[in-house]
């Protein structure tokens, strides 16, 4: 049983035939004498869901930020969607994009999702969602509607298409935040803790449309610490401490049988 509730297919992972969406190498990442990321690698192929787990600080956000473009990597290679992230030094000595297109480009391709429901609370909800599709994508406002009521159905909130986010609940806003995120038809769709904002009434609705998603073989990169749903829905896991991998592997391994001290512990402590 998933944590929703529902029951959900063992997840297979992604043929080793199938392309890498998303491809770090040897990522650094400092604010100011702060070194937060020391050397991360990771890929995603197309079908991928990569769980990244760690305690509070360890870098999972920055992480899912740099593969964004919402922080500037220090050092390391970042490629999404095949195209590496281009870098340059500015005047300061700060690394800053070479070319802000192509950082338009990357973000066309990454639905993002955060911990905080950030809908934006003067559209509706069927408006949230063609937002982006019309006004950056150049997609007909038409078909667009005819998409986001599509995503909205398939989130549970056909019938709130028309309503505020501030009328709608914790939930019902993450769920429609998801809707937004796919409605630019993502290659890959990055979580950023969805639930941990969330009453815990709320939590299961969110997991179990993520769930779906997983299953459907998004390809998806989940910063979570719903360890259970992780180890349902994860095809590869991936424990953060302190800015390094400190373990990887498949869910079985990384919740059944870690070995790194560290890990154990974090596991122990929660679970
Ligand atoms: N913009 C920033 N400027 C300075 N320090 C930052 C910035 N963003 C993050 N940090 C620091 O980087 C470290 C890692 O933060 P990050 O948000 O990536 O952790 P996390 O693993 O996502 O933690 P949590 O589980 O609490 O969300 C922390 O020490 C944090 O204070
Ligand atoms: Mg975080």
């Amino acid at each position: 049983m998933s944590a929703a509730g529902a029951p959900l297919a063992t997840r297979k992972t992604a043929p080793d035939s199938a392309a890498e969406a998303i491809h770090i190498e040897n990522l650094h990442k400092k604010f100011g004498q702060l070194h937060v990321l020391k050397g991360v690698s990771m890929s995603a192929r197309d079908g991928d869901v990569v769980a990244i787990i760690g305690g509070s600080g360890s870098g999972k956000s920055t992480l899912l930020r740099c593969i964004n473009c919402l922080e500037n990597p220090t050092s390391g290679i970042i490629r999404v969607n095949g195209e590496e992230i281009r870098l340059k030094a500015d005047s300061h000595g700060n690394t800053v994009p070479a070319d802000r297109r192509q950082i338009e480009r990357i973000r066309s391709k990454l639905g993002m999702v955060f911990q905080s429901f950030n809908l934006w609370s003067h559209m509706t909800l069927i408006e949230n969602v063609i937002e982006v599709p019309v006004h950056v994508l150049g997609v007909k406002r038409e078909e667009a509607i005819a998409t986001a009521e599509k995503l909205l159905a398939r989130v549970g909130l056909a019938e709130k298409r028309d309503v505020y986010p501030a009328f709608l609940s914790g939930g019902q806003q993450q769920r429609g935040a998801i809707a937004r995120a796919l409605a630019i038809q993502p290659r890959v769709m990055l979580f950023d803790e969805p639930t941990s904002a969330l009453d815990p009434e709320l939590v299961g609705e969110v997991l179990r449309v993520i769930g779906d998603l997983a299953h459907e073989g998004r390809t998806m990169i989940l910063v979570t610490h719903e360890m259970k749903f992780a180890r349902e829905v994860a095809s590869h896991v991936i424990y953060l401490y302190n800015g390094l991998v400190e373990e990887e592997g498949p869910p079985e391994q990384i919740f059944g049988a870690p070995k790194s001290e560290r890990l154990k512990q974090f596991i122990r402590n929660i679970g």
